[in-house]
């Protein structure tokens, strides 16, 4: 792979003007951030573009504004010989194609992409072949893998992507700590991040406010000085008093396997302050998402570059719209409720849901317990350009019998004329309104056949 990233910055370093193209996600911006410093370094001069999806409009708009170079970042492989213009990719998604000239990408190399190495880690790499200077981009690199949850299915970043994990604690920009993994220990009073706690969810504090604070009454927590206490207020003794508490609760209740997941490896951010969503990569990462969602990359890559002014005040204001939105979502998908289908439990939430929020809300939902794991989720939605998004999300215990959603999703919208493409357990797709039902049984009957295969 670093003979592939070196190539790729050979040809980077060959041009004066580069398109960077980016997708819109915590991963895509991160990725676009790296790559925009690199050549800022370099006395490169660029220009970005930030894309939901590489679909013919968005090719178009590339082909037209003509730059010398274009560098696609965190997308370009599902649709690799569509590309028929100078370009390079950086890139973790299943490739569509076989064309591997200046195409940087772990399947290539055989590594998984939603495990080994993000978009932002493919951008790494090419950026660290420019220069080592970049090494102190590795950080961005591990927000952006954290993002894309590559490590929801070992609990800890594995393989390139550790690699990259080393760089960035050699750097000291990144500390790595055995701490609770729940959302928002810097920065929501502590009893309101055991109230919000999703993943895994504690039965009975969930959603359950006056439970949570009674919780931290009886293990002798202070909840607040002169201000309500963060997890990050707390000193190690008093977090492994609650931590063993929860354990102890969640057995007790006969949840030991979500005990398991409470504490983990948790990555600081260390230049940053400590209290805020910048010090927890995994808030970083949402933070990013906030902007993304809401067709405000621009904001997010902002940050991502160090901007700590307006910029990241407009993120945060965009953060507590996302999360309020993921909330209203879960709700609406509960309401509406899922269909029990052969291969697949699906929902249609209309225009009732954001569709850029579809997937996060179907993972949401596997990590809830609220919908059972035995089937991946599919969920359908109108998106802005009065299509269909179609999103679909599995577990790795379905991927490891077999289920692979990126061909699911490809193959299924091509079957009725739309895209899609992504990863094994979590892919995506665009198809006219009206196709919804043939979309669903093409995709049954794939996922029937991936069970039965050998693997
Ligand atoms: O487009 P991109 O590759 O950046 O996004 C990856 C997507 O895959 C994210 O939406 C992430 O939530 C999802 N994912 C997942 N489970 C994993 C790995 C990734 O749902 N184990
Ligand atoms: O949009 P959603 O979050 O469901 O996408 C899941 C994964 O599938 C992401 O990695 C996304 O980049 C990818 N995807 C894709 N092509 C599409 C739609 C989604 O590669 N047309
Ligand atoms: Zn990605």
């Amino acid at each position: 792979m670093i003979g592939r990233a070196g190539e790729i910055a050979d040809a980077i370093r060959e041009e004066s003007n580069i398109m960077i193209v980016g997708h819109a996600d915590a991963d895509g911006i991160t990725a676009t951030g790296i790559i925009a410093s690199a050549l800022e370094r370099e006395g490169i001069a660029y220009g970005v573009k930030i894309i939901k999806q590489l679909d013919e409009d968005a090719l178009s708009e590339i082909r037209e504004a003509n730059y010398p170079l274009t560098a696609f970042v965190d997308l370009g492989s599902g649709v690799i010989d569509e590309l028929d213009f100078k370009r390079v990719v950086m890139d973790h998604h299943s490739p569509g194609g076989s064309d591997q000239k200046l195409h940087l990408n772990p399947h290539l190399f055989g590594h998984d992409g939603s495990t080994e190495l993000s978009g932002a880690g493919s951008a790494y790499l090419v950026a660290k072949a420019l220069s080592n200077r970049n090494s102190d981009l590795s950080s961005l690199a591990i927000v952006g893998a954290v993002g894309d949850m590559q490590t929801k299915s070992m609990g800890k970043l594995i393989s390139l992507n550790r690699e990259i994990l080393q760089d960035a604690i050699k750097a000291e920009k990144i500390s790595l700590i055995g701490d609770i993994e729940l959302f928002g220990r810097e920065t929501k009073p502590i009893h309101k991040m055991l109230e919000y706690a999703s993943d895994p969810i504690i039965p009975g504090i969930t959603s359950n406010e006056a439970a949570a604070i009674a919780f931290l009454n009886s293990v002798g927590i202070e909840l607040k000085n002169d201000r309500w206490r963060r997890w990050v207020d707390l000193n190690f003794e008093e977090r492994g008093r609650v931590v063993s508490a929860l354990v102890k609760y969640l057995i007790k209740g006969g949840y030991g396997k979500r005990a398991r997941r409470l504490v983990g490896e948790v990555y600081i951010m260390v230049e940053e302050e400590k209290g805020t969503e910048l010090h927890d990569a995994k808030e970083f990462s949402t933070l990013l998402n906030a902007t993304a969602r809401y067709d405000m990359g621009e904001v997010g890559l902002k940050v991502a570059m160090g901007d700590r002014g307006d910029y990241l005040q407009k993120a945060r204001s965009l953060l507590s719209g996302h999360r309020l939105q993921l909330a209203i979502g879960f709700d609406v998908l509960r309401e509406i409720g899922f269909v029990n289908g052969k291969m697949v439990k699906y929902v249609h939430a209309g225009n009732a849901v954001r569709d850029t929020l579809l997937g996060t809300l179907l993972n949401m939902m596997l990590t809830s317990g609220e919908v059972e794991r035995d089937k991946p989720l599919l969920g359908f939605a109108e998106s802005d350009d009065g299509k269909i998004k179609v999103s679909s999300r599995g577990t790795k215990e379905l991927v490891d019998r077999g289920l692979h959603l990126n061909e699911v999703m490809s193959a299924a919208a091509q079957k009725v004329g739309g895209i899609g493409g992504g990863h094994d357990i979590a892919a995506g797709a665009t198809i006219d309104v009206g196709k919804e039902e043939k979309f669903l049984e093409v995709a049954e009957e794939i996922i029937d056949g991936q069970y039965g295969r050998a693997i």
